[in-house]
């Protein structure tokens, strides 16, 4: 009797007794892995090409298992494809249901191939196009930053250093701040694409391809910028997974940041910024609640994303050398932060370009006492040290203090009591304009330096 037959595995040769039905689950990946059925068909369908040119299975055998493929595709894309027991994974589902269709010569297909060079190429194929479709996402969110970026430039904020009130800023400059982390994070994704592109299949178990089979032409085939250059490290480098979920994990983590920055600005002690309905949801008890779910769902995924991260390198660590079982644990890593990161894309997409602002209370936030740099930055442009102006400054500050009232509300002889060099011009220091206006070295808080960052954004998101 044949080895299939006897157990019903792809493995069953050498085995005589049945697996205990815990471990059958336990061992079967077939319930996540089935995300990858096209991509597992499109590889066997190159690899019959690969087998055919070096007369392995003849031109009809070929087309009889090509056809097949396409057979089993049709069903996995209409729905209808029915898992049965003993489908332990995509390789071994789509193989069993090509005999069906094809009968015995669908047993040529997995020639001088394995679930290992084939698991992997699958992972390279499936993420590779998922890629391409997250990509856009992230730069479809810088985007919407730059546009709102360009459209509020004049609003003013306060800006935080230990959430402390430090200087004024522009409400673009925060904005845009957070769209170069992400376009930081986009073009890590497009970078790691393409250490993922590189094609594990012909390397078989892990020893290599035994059959002369052209690996230039079969990467070629299935549009992979290389074949990997050693089999060994082909079939069980999963460095690209790990790249991969810490993209996840930093591209989440610039997202958890812009969230909670919008959680305050959006409570009433802050009020500079409202969530569209949409983005929010209320409270079954308190009426007055508007939460900021969305963003506190953002803030909260990221502890998930990392979590996959740090879980998956955990597992590679240490392994000996090619293939162990452990390393079916990259899909499900993969698949998650692939799920929650376009979500969030989405969701934060949605967020920001929606979100209602208050330039009103933004400015009204500014204090008198955030100018106390520039009043400092006074005396500088008049000659004094930087240290030294820091300190009368300082004095100026604790004399407001003092009399009990504002910075600006010190009168020219107060200020002239501290230092003779202050003059009628103090005034212009005490304007929140022209304090922004002053940053203007590239990356600064000043209009046109802002603006300039918008049309660096635009330039790249168009070039890219
Ligand atoms: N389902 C397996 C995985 O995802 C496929 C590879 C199995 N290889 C093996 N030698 N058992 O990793």
């Amino acid at each position: 009797m044949a080895a299939m037959e006897k157990t019903g595995k792809l493995w069953g040769g050498r085995f005589t007794g049945d697996t205990d039905p815990v471990m059958e689950k336990f061992n079967a990946s077939i319930g996540f892995d089935n995300r990858m059925w096209k991509a597992d068909i499109e590889g066997s369908k190159a690899y019959v090409k690969a087998i055919c040119k070096v007369g392995l299975v003849t031109e009809e055998e070929k087309d009889m298992i090509s056809h097949g493929l396409t057979q089993v595709a049709d069903e996995w894309e209409k729905g209808q494809f029915t898992i049965k027991p003993g489908d332990e994974d995509i390789h071994t589902a789509n193989e069993r249901r090509l005999k069906e269709f094809i009968g015995p010569v669908a047993g040529k297909l997995h020639t001088g191939r394995s679930r290992n060079d084939q698991c992997a190429t699958d992972m390279r194929l499936w993420l590779r196009d998922s890629i391409e479709y997250m990509y856009p996402m992230v730069k479809n969110l810088i985007n919407v930053l730059v546009q709102r970026a360009r459209q509020e430039v004049d609003v003013l904020m306060p800006g935080y250093t230990h959430m402390q009130r430090a200087q004024p800023i522009r409400w673009s400059h925060w904005l845009l701040s957070h769209g170069w982390a992400l376009q930081r994070d986009a073009q890590r994704l497009k970078e790691l694409q393409a250490r993922v592109n590189v094609m594990p299949l012909g390397g078989g178990a892990l020893a290599g391809n035994p059959f002369n089979v052209n690996r230039e032409v079969l990467a070629h085939e299935l549009k992979f910028g290389s074949p990997s250059p050693n089999s060994l490290d082909g079939t069980s480098g999963r460095d690209f997974v790990a790249e991969f979920l810490f993209w996840a994990s930093m591209t989440m983590i610039h997202l958890s940041k812009v969230s909670e920055d919008l959680i305050l600005y959006s409570s009433k002690e802050f009020s500079f910024v409202k969530l569209a309905d949409a983005y929010s949801t209320g409270s079954s008890l308190m009426p007055q609640k508007k939460n900021a779910d969305s963003l506190e769902l953002i803030r909260g995924k990221t502890g998930r994303v990392f979590g996959k991260c740090s879980g998956f390198l955990m597992t590679l660590k240490g392994l000996p050398s090619t293939y162990n079982k452990d390393l079916q644990e990259d899909k499900e890593a993969m698949f998650d932060a692939y799920d929650t990161l376009t979500g969030v894309l989405q969701v934060a997409t949605g967020v920001i370009s929606t979100l209602t602002i208050f330039p009103e209370t933004m400015r009204t936030a500014l204090s008198p006492d955030m100018l106390s740099t520039d009043l400092a930055y006074y005396l500088v442009r008049k000659g004094i040290p930087f240290r030294e102006a820091h300190g009368f400054s300082g004095e100026c500050v604790a004399l407001a203090e003092q009399k009990n009232c504002s910075l600006v509300d010190l009168t020219l002889e107060d200020l002239q009591t501290i230092n003779p060099l202050f003059e009628e011009d103090v005034v212009h220091v005490f304007d929140y304009e022209n304090s922004v206006e002053q940053y203007s070295s590239s990356g600064g808080t000043s209009k046109q330096c802002v603006l300039t960052q918008a049309s660096q954004l635009e330039m790249w998101i168009t070039s890219h």
